[in-house]
């Protein structure tokens, strides 16, 4: 294994010698040299970690040490120092400095300096690393949208990425609202922060608040530990509120203070804590109903609309399906044996009928179980029909039963599907072969040769369901 290189600058060859014999019998390669021009002449040689004597002829160590950092910025400098220079080397501290070690050396101070200094840098590459992979995952990449009701909302991620305003989003369930706060978060300047999200509808009326603002311990019967709350987690960083429609009343007007005043307290704690964390709120709920109903705080919603995004419908922008669905087999790809290359006209002529209650996490359901079904590298008319319709399609509850247009195509995808209910098989192939009698007016020797049944078996399912 290539062995990590240091830099030992002093003018004194009896530290550089002292210094060498310490960190080569740990496994380094040191480089002796004498002065800060020499380090930074040589800086292309790549060291893991410079040592820098304080006191130099020359440039001397504080020079040395803002060059470095002005084209290396990253790379850790330890301090050389005397005793009597301490002042200087809380100086260099703030310039950039890792640490400082006296002069004569205590070697376990010193080697425990550097590994914290290369360990700091490990996880700041690290971090660099994943922030870099989250942004990609979470960033626009992989948020499909052609249309321009859907560009329009890129749009509005851009203009407002940066800004600390916060923000609404509002669209019916499987949209891709979260899709919209995470770009938002990883593509503005509060990526450097978390993206911390807390959904108002899963946790229990009496717990919201702690969840939200933290606790001191004993706050409450349960509270063994204190605990920091979301809105201090997201601190530098955004607090995503999901369904923030079902908030109850009293941390609403908790949070109201919040935003209002940008400073809160933990539950059973008297001090104000100040952050700087950007919100995002997102609903299915028609927040305006909420308001007239008296269920939603006006005030709060003001605030929280500061800046509103509306996610349309599916139904709504149907150009974008073909992409999500070549977006869809991509993603699901790996885990099949066979690959799904595409869609049969057939099949898109389908989904381009179906009025898509569930949005955008209902097609990708769709597609996912068509994947499973399909016979071939091509996803068929009949993949389709067994995949559609299954009531785990994520369609909310208060969503419109839109678009009653064509009903030809809606075998198995049947608008009428209740979310959450589970269909019978028989009532699926009761509507199917309805649906087959009603598309060839009645011919049943054309409508069993389309559902791939023998006549008598057909005649046979309409005597049983009283078809005719
Ligand atoms: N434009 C899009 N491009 C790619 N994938 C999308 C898009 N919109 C939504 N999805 C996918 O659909 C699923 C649902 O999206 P998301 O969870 O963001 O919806 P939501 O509006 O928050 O839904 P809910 O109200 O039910 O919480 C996710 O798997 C998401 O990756
Ligand atoms: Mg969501």
């Amino acid at each position: 294994m290539e062995k990590k290189l240091l830099f030992a600058v002093d003018d004194d060859p009896n530290q550089r010698r002292i210094l060498s014999v310490l960190l080569e019998t740990r496994g380094y390669e040191v480089m002796g040299l004498g002065g800060g021009e020499k380090c930074l002449e040589i800086l292309d040689e790549n060291p893991v970690a410079v040592f820098l004597d304080l006191m130099m002829p020359g440039i001397g160590g504080m020079e040395t040490l803002k060059a470095i950092k002005k084209f290396r910025e990253d790379l850790p400098v330890i301090m050389v120092t005397s005793v009597n220079e301490a002042e200087t080397a809380v100086q260099a501290l703030k310039l950039g400095a890792f640490d400082y070690i006296v002069k004569p050396f205590d070697e376990a101070r010193l080697m425990a300096t550097l590994e914290n200094a290369l360990q700091q840098k490990a996880l700041r590459n690290q971090v660099r690393h994943l922030q870099g992979e989250l942004q990609e995952l979470h960033g626009l990449h992989g948020f499909i949208g052609r249309s321009p009701a859907m560009q329009k909302v890129f749009e509005k991620i851009n203009k407002v990425k940066d800004n600390k305003a916060s923000i609404l989003i509002q669209g019916e369930s499987g949209t891709g609202k979260e899709l919209v706060a995470r770009a938002i978060h990883y593509n503005g300047r509060f990526a450097k922060g978390c993206f911390v999200d807390i959904n108002c509808g899963a946790i229990p009326e009496n717990l919201q608040e702690s969840e939200l603002f933290g606790h001191k311990k004993g706050a409450f019967t349960g509270a063994e530990e204190s605990r920091t709350g979301k809105l201090e987690l997201a601190d530098g960083g955004t607090l995503f509120l999901d369904e923030v429609g079902e908030m109850s009343p009293s941390l609403q007007t908790k949070l109201l203070r919040f935003l209002q005043e940008k400073t809160f307290q933990r539950v059973g704690e008297n001090n104000n804590i100040t952050v700087n964390t950007r919100v995002i709120a997102a609903t299915n709920k028609d927040l305006n109903k909420e308001v007239a109903k008296g269920t939603f705080r006006e005030d709060l919603y003001y605030r929280l609309a500061v800046y509103p995004i509306v996610v349309p419908p599916l139904r709504d922008r149907k150009e974008d399906i073909p992409l999500l669905c070549a977006h869809f087999l991509k993603k699901h790809e790996g885990e099949f044996s066979q690959k799904v290359k595409s869609i049969h006209p057939d099949a898109m002529k389908l989904l381009f009928s179906y009025p898509w209650p569930g949005n955008v996490r209902q097609l990708e359901n769709t597609i996912y179980r068509a994947m499973i079904n399909a016979e071939t590298d091509c996803i068929g008319r009949d993949s389709l029909l067994e995949a559609g319709g299954n009531p785990e399609d994520g369609s909310g509850a208060n969503e419109k039963k839109a678009d009653s247009g064509d009903k030809i195509d809606r075998i198995g995808f049947d608008s009428e599907c209740v979310p959450e209910k589970i269909i019978p098989f028989q009532e699926i192939e009761k509507r199917t072969l309805a649906n087959a009698i009603k598309v060839t007016n009645g011919n049943i020797p054309q409508a069993a040769q389309q559902l791939g049944l023998s006549r008598s078996t057909l005649y046979r399912l309409v005597k049983k369901y009283g078809l005719r």
